[in-house]
């Protein structure tokens, strides 16, 4: 019998174990590279945060997480499991539509031993270079006492996220401007910002949670964002969060003028302003480039063309219509209409700023996931 190819899968977050299910469902040797001492990536709370809290000293200690302590699911849990391994309801677990994330690390530490995946895990190793040689990757990886290794893989599969190196906007005066700057990667337990003034800039769910989440123990928390029809205003049920548009220009005397023409001094300006690819492991030899927002040429969000099948990149897109086309290529019907309807809702929910948009929903799609038991893909 040949022997099988060897195939090398660097992160243990919910596209490792996806990933490396599916290589040994074909029987390939894998081998799981994760720098921490556990699975889960992004669901894994960690209660410390970087040493640069808005993330631009390349030298910073990073912690790959950026969950807060409050976070619920901003998906229904429907749409967080596999097509063939839905995210189920456990005695004593926690039963809400958006449940809190410590569910969700524990539906994907069960995901990995039903399928018997913790085992090609590697923890505590952290892939420092990939590295293209003949018709090969040339994989080096570091353990936590800092020996190094390196092997010969015939295939790599990057899983390593995208939600932990912060994007900055520039924000003119913004060197001179003398208050507390984060972002929301570093992001835990509102506390620290107990009766400071909080700018928030940003619209999506990172900026809803964290502004609310604040706002408890804030004196004020203004929320900045670039939707055009935004008015300033106080927000319905809430005596202390205002909305603008975005910021304008900061000043030294620690105003934030907004492009609304209102102004507020402030002691924190909070971007909850998303995230950059970040590869610094990958050589390529300049084929695929990664840049803040875009890595590419991919075909389709997963191969570089000129590299396919050897090197490849899971969970870069979030996009309903490509989970279609992939099911086609796959072979698979597409998405029942009530996962993509309940996708949209979602949303919708999300940018309607309704307070409590997770705990107001009828259940009409409570046991919907039973029924695709018999299908064999994984989309999440
Ligand atoms: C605040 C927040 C809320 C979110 N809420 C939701 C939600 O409600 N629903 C939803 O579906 N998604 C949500 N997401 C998206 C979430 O990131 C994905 O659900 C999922 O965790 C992505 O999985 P991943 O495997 O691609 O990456 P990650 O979960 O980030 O896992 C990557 C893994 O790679 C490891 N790693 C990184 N670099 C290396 C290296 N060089 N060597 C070895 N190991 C390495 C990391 O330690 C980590 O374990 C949220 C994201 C954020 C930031
Ligand atoms: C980051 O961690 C430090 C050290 O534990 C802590 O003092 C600080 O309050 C944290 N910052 C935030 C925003 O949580
Ligand atoms: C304000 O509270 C009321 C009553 O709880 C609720 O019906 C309404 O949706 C809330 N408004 C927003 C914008 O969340």
């Amino acid at each position: 019998m040949p022997h099988p190819l060897r195939v090398a899968v660097v992160g243990a977050g919910v596209a490792g174990l996806a990933t490396a299910r599916e290589l040994r469902r074909e029987a390939l040797d894998v081998v799981v590279f994760e720098k921490s001492d556990h699975l889960g990536g992004m669901w894994r709370y960690d209660p410390r945060n970087d040493s640069d809290p808005v993330g631009s000293d390349p030298n910073r200690d990073v912690v790959h997480t950026s969950l807060y302590r409050s976070l619920r699911t901003n998906l229904p849990r429907q749409l967080m499991g596999f097509l063939d391994y839905p995210f189920p309801d456990r005695e004593g677990g926690d039963p809400r539509r958006f449940p809190g994330h410590e569910e969700v690390l524990w539906f994907l530490n069960r995901f990995a031993d039903e399928f018997g995946l913790r085992g090609l895990i590697r923890f505590g190793s952290e892939v420092v270079r990939v590295e293209r040689v003949g018709d090969s990757w040339v994989v080096e990886s570091r353990t936590r006492d800092d020996s190094f290794s390196r092997e010969i893989f015939q295939a790599v599969v990057v899983c390593t996220g995208h939600f932990t190196e912060p994007r900055l906007p520039t924000i003119p005066g913004i060197e001179k401007w003398p208050g507390y700057q984060i972002h929301s990667h570093n992001y835990r337990v509102p506390e620290p910002f107990r009766g400071q003034i909080v700018v928030v800039i940003g619209f999506a769910a990172s900026a809803f949670d964290i502004s609310r989440d604040i706002a408890k123990v804030a004196k004020e928390v203004h929320i900045a964002t670039r939707s055009a029809d935004v008015k300033v205003m106080k927000l319905a049920n809430h005596s202390n969060i205002w909305q603008h548009k975005m910021v304008k220009c900061v000043s030294e005397d620690s105003m934030v003028a907004f492009d609304d023409g209102s102004s507020v001094y402030a002691d924190v300006i909070f971007y909850c302003t998303g995230y950059k690819y970040h590869y610094p492991f990958l050589e390529t030899n300049g084929i695929v480039t990664i840049e803040d927002n875009r890595v590419g040429p991919l075909y389709k969000h997963v191969f570089p063309p000129a590299l396919a099948p050897w090197l490849s990149f899971v969970g870069i897109p979030e996009k309903i219509d490509y989970c279609n086309w992939l099911a086609a290529k796959s072979g698979l019907p597409p998405l029942e209409e009530w996962r993509e309807e309940m996708y949209l809702d979602s949303f919708k929910r999300i940018f309607g700023m309704q307070d409590n948009y997770r705990d107001q929903w009828d259940d009409a799609h409570r046991n919907a996931t039973i029924k695709d038991a018999s299908l064999q893909q994984n989309v999440i």
